[in-house]
């Protein structure tokens, strides 16, 4: 009975991260999947011998005051800085629960496949932990943005990676006790140096990374305690953090190994910088009100400017105005815009924008030689033409929106300041392109009331 209870929870686990895989069944995805834990919960809390009743309530509810809270208070910019904790907690707890086979002592006796696990889960899950915390204090602005780099670093980094793997080695064969203890001291140092000369921005992929290394801790962990459900779901995270994690890298053309060891970009963007002393053509909210009132059709292409602005629901009110005149709108997502996987679909969904409404990629860019206005708000490196026409570029090759074949189009931002990636934008320059300088959400709402006095 228990067997199949925990069957049905791995497969409430696989049914909700499948429907995690698009906006309009992912929320009942994620309910599902909740469910799912929270009977694996139940069942393991009513077949285990619980030793200590009351450390486990206390252990719930300081979990679930600590959770309810970040997920009602931390802000929609925040949540990487979130997922990161979330990781680095989990991975530290795998650690811990196979280090109590430590503690419990025989380490001599054990079956080779558990010593693997033990040390597995206890590298994975301290790299997971301190990384984390890196990455988290990188994004939360508590730690330089950028990569903190020196002469000959990856060599220092490979000698301790290979000393560690040598150490554990050593230590499982033998069966050492304070090996361990060694190892999992070094692999917490692991994860500080290799995530330090990673740079803010870049921040979002490792964390990925790291959240399917949390996984696999949590797997490795599962074999040390004999448990189907954590083995099944470490599996699950593990698998679907590595996928998202290369699906981020190649939506910006970008090996892994260029994320993790190239020292990419300075600091994070947060915007307000020089302008360039090339012409461009000023726009007002009154110009961009009589492009948008003669316009049939016009596709808005959201960044990571609308993230910073919160402007999603001045967004979504400028669309309304638009459909109310018959226009048509649709909205752009690049899957890298923004600063983390799906950040401007969770914004627009804040905004209970029509998912009919939301073209990726791929459909968008068909539409841009009939679409007659595009509104880039705070997008800048996804709109960039450079990454399509200049090989010299270091985003050449990154698949872009191409809203320059559109009729026209306005940028919203508030300077010529570069994005992420740190490069100028020749889109900025061209004829068919307006530059309307504000923040995003004063200029969407500037925008709405123009055109609705016009
Ligand atoms: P970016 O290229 O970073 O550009 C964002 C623009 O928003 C900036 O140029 C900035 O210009 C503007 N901005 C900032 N605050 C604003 C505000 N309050 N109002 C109006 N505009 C504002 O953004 P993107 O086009 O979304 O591209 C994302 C970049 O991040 C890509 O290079 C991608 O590779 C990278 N990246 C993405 C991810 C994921 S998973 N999404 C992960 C890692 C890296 P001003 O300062 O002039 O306003």
């Amino acid at each position: 009975m228990t067997a199949i209870l925990y069957l049905a929870s791995a497969v409430a686990f696989i049914v909700g991260l499948k429907r995690l895989g698009g906006p309009r069944t992912a929320r009942s995805g994620n309910r599902i999947a909740a469910l799912g834990m929270l009977a694996a919960i139940i069942i393991t809390l009513a077949t285990q011998g619980i030793l200590n009743w009351a450390t486990v309530a206390a252990g719930l509810i300081v979990g679930a005051v600590l959770g309810a809270w970040a997920a009602i208070r931390v802000k929609m910019t925040a949540m990487p800085q979130m997922v990161a904790a979330f990781n680095g907690f989990g991975g530290i707890a795998s650690a811990l629960v196979a280090s109590t086979e430590i503690i419990d002592g025989e380490l001599t006796g054990l079956a080779a496949a558990t010593v693997v696990s033990i040390l597995v889960s206890i590298v994975i899950g301290s790299v997971t932990f301190t990384g984390s915390f890196i990455a988290f204090g990188k994004l939360q602005g508590i730690l330089p943005g950028r990569p903190i780099v020196y002469p000959g670093q990856q060599w220092v980094n490979g000698i301790i990676g290979v000393g560690l793997i040598v150490l554990a080695i050593w230590s499982g064969v033998t069966g050492t006790e304070a090996g361990y203890w060694i190892v999992g001291a070094v692999a917490l140092v692991i994860g500080i140096i290799s995530v330090v000369p990673i740079g803010g921005a870049d921040m979002p992929v490792v964390i990925s990374l790291l959240n399917s290394f949390s996984g696999l801790a949590a797997s490795a962990a599962g074999f040390v305690i004999e448990s189907n459900p954590l083995i099944i779901g470490g599996a699950l995270v593990g698998a679907a953090g590595l996928i998202l994690t290369f699906q981020m890298t190649e939506a910006m053309n970008r090996s892994l190994g260029n994320v993790l060891f190239a020292g990419f970009g300075s600091d994070d963007s947060t915007g307000g910088g020089e302008f360039s002393d090339k012409p461009v053509k000023r726009a007002t909210p009154e110009d961009v009100a009589i492009a948008l009132g003669y316009a049939e059709s016009v596709m808005i292409v959201p960044g990571y400017g609308l993230a910073v602005a919160q402007a999603q629901h001045a967004v979504r009110e400028l669309a309304d105005q638009l459909e109310q005149a018959g226009i048509t709108v649709h909205y752009a997502i690049h899957p890298v815009a923004g600063r983390m996987p799906g950040h401007m679909n969770v914004l627009l969904a804040e905004a209970d924008v029509p998912y009919e409404q939301l073209l990726d990629l791929e459909q968008a860019d068909p539409l841009f030689p009939t679409t007659d206005v595009v509104v880039i708000v705070g997008a800048n490196d996804v709109v960039n033409p450079s990454a399509r026409d200049d090989p010299s570029s270091p985003i050449y090759g990154m698949p872009i929106l191409n809203v320059d074949r559109a009729g026209s189009v306005i940028v919203v931002k508030r300077s010529l300041s570069p994005g992420f990636a740190g490069i100028d934008n020749p889109l900025f320059y061209m004829e068919n392109t307006m530059m309307f300088f504000a923040d995003a959400k004063e200029a969407l709402e500037s925008s709405t009331s123009a055109l609705r006095s016009l």
